[in-house]
């Protein structure tokens, strides 16, 4: 009986004990970064402003921060690694460009190219078959997708659902596309703020909108919800209509009963029911799936992301600032 007790006291310790910290890194760069993508607990690449994207392979001891050659003005929002040597990163604003890197950096190939006018590379996501998904802003009312299905050497493209005047996506964190057994999960912002299942348009009302700078940043799927953070970046203290919860299967949305203390652009599942997310004004985190959210800095962040296979978290943001959830 002791023993039980002993063991559930602990149990509920461990639960309780959600990550309350951060230790900012060093990262040598001034680059506002918003792409981030960790392949494990050592491999850790990134991306932003001028050009630059960083890698390190020693879990964030050090970063080796490059331009990529003749792309030094180009702002790649978003890149998804898939080892220490494999990266795919998107450029916003036109020509739209894919580029790719199979030495860790060294050469990087320009894989996809569109001059149409009107070209806005958004975010890209992954499966873990090499399929992916890149989502861009909408042209003459549509938005824009591209494709792949060999990791990020052959990209076809296409368009797809129409939106309303003045909706579209945010480049904020590369977070608000998700590819999910094949399905597209994603979000827009703007005039009109909506969710995605594939085609299915789902209304967030309880996410703040109408206006350039208000709506759905990221989302965080797992098996049954999908977590939606965003709220107005030109106010970004405002805590309310910044984040909702979505059960896919009743179609429920449940509103946090303590919402994130702020402004968001990303959030991220740490494990079951632990998540994290940053903004501008702060980063967040929530021991119970989403319901309640705790701030544990004001330091603000773009991106923050989790190792695909590994534990680590980390974050990014403006001024190349970079750093590492304690857990
Ligand atoms: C930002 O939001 C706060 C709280 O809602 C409000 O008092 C303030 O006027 C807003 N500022 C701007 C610039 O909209
Ligand atoms: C999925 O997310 C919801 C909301 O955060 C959480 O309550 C639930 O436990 C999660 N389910 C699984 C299977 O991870």
């Amino acid at each position: 009986m002791k023993k039980v007790l002993a063991v559930t006291i602990l149990l509920m310790m461990k639960m309780m004990c959600i990550a309350q910290s951060i230790t900012l890194l060093d990262s040598g760069t001034k680059a506002s970064i918003r792409g981030l993508s960790i392949v494990d607990d050592n491999t850790i690449w990134a991306s932003g402003s001028n050009g630059y994207f960083a890698r390190s392979i020693d879990g964030g001891k050090t970063f080796t921060w490059k331009q990529i050659a003749g792309y030094e003005k180009r702002e790649f929002r978003d890149i998804e690694a898939f080892d220490a040597n494999i990266a795919v990163a998107i450029a916003i604003d036109i020509p739209a460009i894919i580029v790719k890197t199979t030495d860790g950096g060294n050469t990087w190939k320009e894989v996809f190219k569109d001059t149409t006018t009107g070209m806005f590379l958004d975010a890209m996501d992954f499966d873990d078959k090499g399929n992916g998904v890149i989502v861009g802003d909408p042209i003459k009312g549509q938005l824009f997708f591209a494709e792949t299905n060999d990791y990020g050497n052959i990209w076809t493209s296409h368009f797809g659902v129409r939106v309303s005047d003045g909706e579209a996506l945010f480049a904020a964190s590369g977070s608000n596309i998700k590819l999910i057994d094949g399905s597209k999960y994603y979000v827009t912002g703007g005039t009109k703020s909506r969710l995605f299942l594939n085609n299915d348009a789902i209304d967030l009302n309880e996410i703040v909108q109408g206006k350039e700078t208000t709506g759905a940043n990221s989302i965080a799927v797992n098996k049954t919800n999908v977590i939606i953070v965003g709220g107005d970046f030109s106010n970004d203290t405002i805590a309310h209509n910044n984040c909702v919860l979505y059960d896919v299967k009743s179609k429920h949305f449940t509103v946090p009963e303590t919402s994130p203390h702020g402004y968001r652009s990303c959030v991220i599942f740490i494990n079951d029911q632990q998540l994290i997310c940053c903004g501008t004004s702060g980063v967040d985190v929530s021991g119970d799936g989403g319901l309640n959210w705790k701030l544990i800095t004001k330091t603000g962040f773009h991106v923050c992301a989790k190792a695909k296979k590994g534990s680590t978290v980390f974050l990014a943001g403006g001024n190349g600032r970079i750093a590492k959830l304690n857990q």
